[in-house]
């Protein structure tokens, strides 16, 4: 396992003075994360988690899990944002994107609650209707509209199905002590898990709200918190000299201070676009408040240079890219010797890895020619133990850059505007 930081697309691009703040906020944004003395500091607990976590609460996971895969071969999670993204992120990156094609021992897993649309939910639950089905609900406040409809739904198949035993084949993800998922829960003797009430949604995926449904699709669970645990030794318990975490966390409140307001998450595996996804609502909802923070927006690499590629190179000047790159596919591809096409000789027994490695260096060096710079997060290999530490690596840069932007980083009051138009729209009282 192995995850290190590539600044060469970024450095030289800017005058050494202009890093004159860099010592003095490094400092501050690492001791409000280490002395738990910034804003919204209570909800710090997934900082400590690596090495804190509840031993016996993984072993009742692992337990649990083997009990579902052995009841079904459909495995139905509700969720949105932080209940949701995580675990969507880790199946594809550890997994495969193509996880339900594959699943043979496991079951396929279907993703409701981040969405209202008809044609979507009525195609799952078609798609399930002939299947064992389990369900695991998950939702921190037990209140969020969009889960809630799925389960009202998914509820009222799996009742039709199975009858009062649906509810031992439905599990609940929730707070411990309140919410309307909690009531139901205890009301029917489901099996709970509680999301610990220190560790916010987005920063959720390494507690029951990830390590659940990921375990369930064949994940192993503790090279996955291993993983974490590097991390945090690395960059947490490791000082602020020569922290990446620390240094990416300035580089981007530096380029945000110097007018760039949007930040692309590339990466160049379509296995990482959900991973990529989950780092633009980390960075999004945690950084996006007072006016502050930059727009996060994924893209997938060859696909859209061919796209996107124009606008990177040649519109506003307004952008900064942060690549996750994988070094080591699980697979090896090489292009045959004996072409069978003429006038392509220039690719004649390449490996498609190496292939890989000059488009990003291509990508890279053309957009720093275009002032855009790349931080490029080198990671090993997908697998249980980088996916680990790239999440908690990524949740120390986020923290760490919000504390430089002097916001929490762990509330999100731009949501709940929506939210109370919906609520009023669906007539819902106070
Ligand atoms: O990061 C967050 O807190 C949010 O994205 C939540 O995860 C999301 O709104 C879902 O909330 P809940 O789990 O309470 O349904």
């Amino acid at each position: 396992m192995s995850l290190s930081l590539d600044k060469s697309y970024f450095e030289g691009m800017f005058e050494d003075a202009d890093f004159s703040t860099a010592d003095e906020l490094k400092k501050y944004a690492y001791d409000k994360v280490l002395k738990r003395d910034g804003e919204g500091a209570v909800m710090l607990g997934w900082a400590e988690l690596p090495k804190n976590y509840d031993r016996d609460e993984i072993k009742r996971i692992r337990n649990i899990s083997k009990e579902i895969r052995s009841k079904c071969d459909a495995f139905i999670l509700i969720g949105i944002g932080g209940s949701y993204l995580g675990t969507r992120a880790g199946v594809d990156f550890i997994k495969s994107s193509f996880y339900n094609s594959f699943a043979k021992d496991t079951p396929k897993i279907y993703y409701l609650g981040n969405n209202v649309s008809t044609d979507y939910i009525s195609a799952v639950l078609e798609e399930c209707k002939d299947k064992e089905v389990c369900v695991n609900v998950i939702s921190k406040s037990g209140t969020t509209a969009e889960p809630a409809i799925s389960f009202l739904l998914v509820n009222d198949f799996m009742l039709k199905k199975y009858g009062e035993a649906a509810y031992s084949r439905i599990y609940v993800t929730t707070d411990p002590q309140k919410g309307t998922m909690l009531d139901f829960a205890n009301k029917h003797g489901c099996t709970k898990f509680s999301v610990p009430s220190d560790i916010g949604g987005r920063y959720s995926v390494l507690t029951p709200v990830g390590l659940l449904p990921l375990a369930v699709c064949g994940c192993d669970i503790d090279a996955i918190l291993a993983g974490a645990y590097k991390a945090y030794q690395k960059y947490y318990q490791g000082g602020i000299d020569n922290n990446d975490a620390l240094y990416l966390a300035f580089a981007r409140y530096f380029l945000g201070e110097k007018g760039r307001c949007l930040e692309l998450f590339t990466s160049y595996e379509p296995d990482i676009c959900n991973f990529t996804a989950w780092c633009c609502q980390l960075f999004g909802e945690s950084e996006g408040k007072d006016g502050k923070g930059m727009f996060p927006s994924p893209a997938v690499f060859s696909t859209d240079l061919h796209s996107l590629g124009q606008y990177i190179q040649d519109g506003r000047r307004t952008m900064i890219e942060t690549a996750i790159y994988i070094e080591n596919p699980n697979d090896k591809i090489k292009i045959p010797n004996d072409l069978a096409v003429d006038g392509l000789d220039y690719l004649r027994g390449k490996d498609l890895s190496d292939i890989n490695n000059y488009i990003l260096k291509a990508a890279a060096t053309a957009h720093k020619d275009a002032n855009v710079p790349t931080f490029i997060i080198r990671v090993d290999k997908k697998d249980e133990e980088n996916f680990g530490m790239l999440v908690y690596f990524l949740e120390l840069v986020c923290a760490f850059t919000a504390y430089m932007l002097k916001v929490n980083p762990f509330n999100q009051p731009g949501v709940e505007a929506y939210k109370n138009y919906m609520y009023r729209f669906l007539g819902k009282n106070k």
